[in-house]
This record gives structure tokens, sequence and C-alpha cells, in this order.
């Protein structure tokens, strides 16, 4: 299947009943496997997790540290670009070429490197 038909599958399962913001997230890793996520709220609204560190997360727990693309599928006119936190956590574990993948409503499609939604990320070479 490909990777935006499981991010819209992962959007199916997606719990948002405060919100109703539906959010399905696909990650590719390095080695070509593919791990899903949607985000799941909380009527402790803080402890609601965005559906793109659902499946780092997932991936991450499975061994995985580099991923190559992500797509993101919400049904917005304007397709959503991942939060600042979900930026943070993906430029732990992706280049700057990571390719991102943004899907609205009626098939409505963007796309961005990593670079270009996050050109300056604090990283593990801040810190050296
Ligand atoms: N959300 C995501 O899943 N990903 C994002 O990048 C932005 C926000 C979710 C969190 C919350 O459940 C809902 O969308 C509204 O903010």
């Amino acid at each position: 299947m490909k990777l935006i038909e499981l991010a819209r599958a992962a959007q199916q399962v997606a719990y948002a009943p405060y919100s109703k913001y539906l959010v399905g997230c696909a990650i590719e890793t390095e080695s070509g496997e593919v791990y899903t996520g949607c985000n799941i709220e909380n009527a402790s609204y803080g402890a609601t997790l965005c559906a793109e560190r659902v499946a780092i997360f997932k991936a991450v727990s499975d061994g995985h540290r580099q991923f190559r693309r992500i797509v993101v599928c919400t049904d917005s006119q304007v397709p959503g670009t991942p939060c600042g936190l979900c930026r943070q956590v993906l430029g732990e574990f992706c280049g700057p070429e990571l390719e991102i993948i943004l899907c609205g409503a009626n098939d409505t499609e963007t796309r961005f490197t990593f670079a270009e939604i996050f050109p300056h990320p604090f990283n593990q070479s801040s810190l050296v």
C-alpha cells in the first residue's frame, strides 16, 4: 500500500473527540519500513499526542533511527503542517533532505523538505 493510503487509513482511527481534527501519519524508515500514527487526544488536553509523534515513537521504539519520508493527512482545505514539537522530534531523526508530503481535503497535496519547514533546528550538533 502506498504511504499516502497508509496515512489515510491511520487517520480513520484518530482519537480526537475534543478538536474533531483527525490526523493520520505514515513515516518511512531509512531501511524502507513504514510506521503509522494518528492523533490521540485526552480530556487533560496537554496529554494529547500528535499523529507524527505517535508514528515516530513507534518506529524509534522498534530500533529505527533515520527516516526518509513522512506523510501527514488531514481533511483541512489547506494541508496541515507538523506542529513545532513534532518538527523538533522529527529533527532528531532526519536530515535536511527528509521529504514531507502533506495531504488535505479534495486530494490537495503540498511537498516540502525538512530544511524548508525547519531551517535552523536545535540538534545534536548544537551540543558540541
Ligand atoms: N495535531 C497533529 O496530530 N499533528 C500536528 O502536527 C498538529 C496537531 C493534532 C493534535 C490535536 O489532536 C489536534 O491535531 C488539534 O490540534
